[in-house]
């Protein structure tokens, strides 16, 4: 077996074997394959594609590439859950303390934000002194203690994942449905949880950019989750805007408090909900989405949600006091009000575009060494079929320096009509 003939099967449109895609993967990962045969075999599947059962076959040999977490140490049922990437998509910080609190365990391995996406690891990193480097061993004794624990990627897991994710992202082969399937679920598999729940965003600000392509990608995981004998259960959800009000570190830290503390955004709690209301039925503690819901409600109201999130900062070494009073987080130097210079419905609001300006103000890293400011962002004061007259604030920008032209990136990405728009918050759900 050579990759030459490895490469021109694809690139002729034929199917590969799992045995091939083992030597690739493999020789890859052990440095035997160079990039450029990789990145010829990577555009040849991009424009090609991978049916059902070489996706399937992708995923398992990059599983296999690394170690395989074993939750088998932590009692109870083990929750996973992973969004496909977006703009002020804090959910990890919502749903993890909300099942916790359940008694369902989240033993959840994060990733950084890249571009114009948001990680869960840098929101958490803007709490002072949050630790997302501990030990395997504290990890596991954390999540039987407190029932929660949000840490960064070991370096071991998956390292296909990651030698062909970096890749992908220079040579233009990162819009795939099997590539985007199979680097995602040979994670998620890897994570060693029971359950996983997927939350594939469609709009400006995802990688799928309409609802068809959302539910092939979303129909692909469960797929590869039922060869692994895993639950796996996906909703497809609105990225066209933003989620919640917030963009930006410790603005959204503050906004996932606000929601466990009774005080969030409708759409950022509507997603939060199905996607935790999965979670507790598959466990079987609620037999339908109303009393799972229900019973949610009841545990933001009395604070036993939000009592998890202090555990999961406090046993990971983070300050408390700004998750008793957010006042207490660190502040932008400037808050500058966006107005509007028209009147109408606001009909789009970019969630790429919103992304990329706060990228540009620094809550977020252009290449992966790039530091961050946690302080910076935007907070919306308006979102998509809201009318708005001339002046109207439409958001805040929290920024450490006055810059004209992100003031100019932030306006350029409302548009305004005569009339409401048809958009959801979420679209379908892919079991
Ligand atoms: N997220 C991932 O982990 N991988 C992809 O390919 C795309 C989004």
């Amino acid at each position: 077996m050579n990759m030459i003939d490895i490469i021109s099967k694809k690139r002729d449109n034929y199917k590969l074997s799992k045995e091939e895609i083992e030597f690739f993967i493999n020789g890859y990962v052990k440095g035997e394959i160079p990039d450029y045969q990789v990145s010829s075999l990577l555009m040849a599947i991009f424009l090609n594609g991978l049916d059902d059962d070489e996706t399937c076959n992708l995923t398992f040999s990059m599983l296999n590439s690394g170690e395989v977490m074993d939750l088998s140490k932590i009692s109870g049922i083990k929750a996973d859950k992973h969004s496909t990437g977006g703009v002020g998509d804090k959910v990890s910080l919502v749903l993890g303390p909300i099942i916790a609190s359940f008694g369902v365990k989240l033993a959840k391995m994060s990733g950084r934000g890249l571009g114009h996406t948001g990680g869960t690891l840098d929101k958490l990193e803007s709490i002072p002194g949050f630790n997302i480097n501990i030990s395997n061993t504290r990890f596991i004794n954390q999540v039987n203690d407190i029932g929660l624990a949000i840490i960064g990627q070991t370096q071991n897991l998956v390292p296909a994942d990651k030698l062909l994710y970096a890749l992908r992202d220079v040579t233009a082969t990162v819009d795939s449905i099997p590539l985007i399937a199979s680097s995602i679920m040979s994670k998620k598999l890897a994570s060693g949880a029971d359950i996983i729940v997927l939350d594939v965003k469609v709009g400006s600000g995802a990688f799928m950019k309409n609802i068809d392509d959302a539910v092939k990608l979303s129909k692909l995981m469960v797929k590869i989750g039922k060869k692994a004998n895993k639950y796996v259960s996906c909703i497809i959800t609105d990225m066209d805007e933003p989620l919640g009000l917030a963009i930006g570190n410790n603005l959204e830290v503050i906004e996932a408090i606000n929601t466990l503390n009774g005080n969030g955004p409708k759409d950022l709690l509507d997603v939060t909900i199905k996607l935790v209301s999965k979670i507790l039925i598959k466990a079987k503690l609620y037999s339908n989405e109303e009393s799972a819901s229900k019973a949610i409600l009841e545990h933001i109201n009395d604070g036993s949600a939000l009592k998890k999130l202090k555990e999961m900062v406090a046993a990971q070494d983070g300050d408390n006091s700004p998750i008793f009073n957010t006042e207490l987080f660190p502040k932008s130097k400037y808050i500058y009000e966006v107005k509007s210079k028209k009147k109408g419905y606001i009909t789009h609001m970019d969630a790429l575009k919103l992304g990329i300006a706060s990228m540009h103000m620094g809550a977020g890293r252009l290449k992966k060494e790039d530091s961050i400011n946690y302080n910076v962002g935007i907070v919306l004061n308006k979102k998509t079929n809201d009318y708005v007259n001339l002046n109207d604030t439409l958001c805040y920008l929290h920024m450490d320096k006055i810059d004209e032209s992100i003031i100019k990136e932030v306006y350029d990405a409302f548009t305004f009509g005569e009339s409401k728009v048809n958009i959801k918050t979420i679209y379908e759900e892919v079991d």
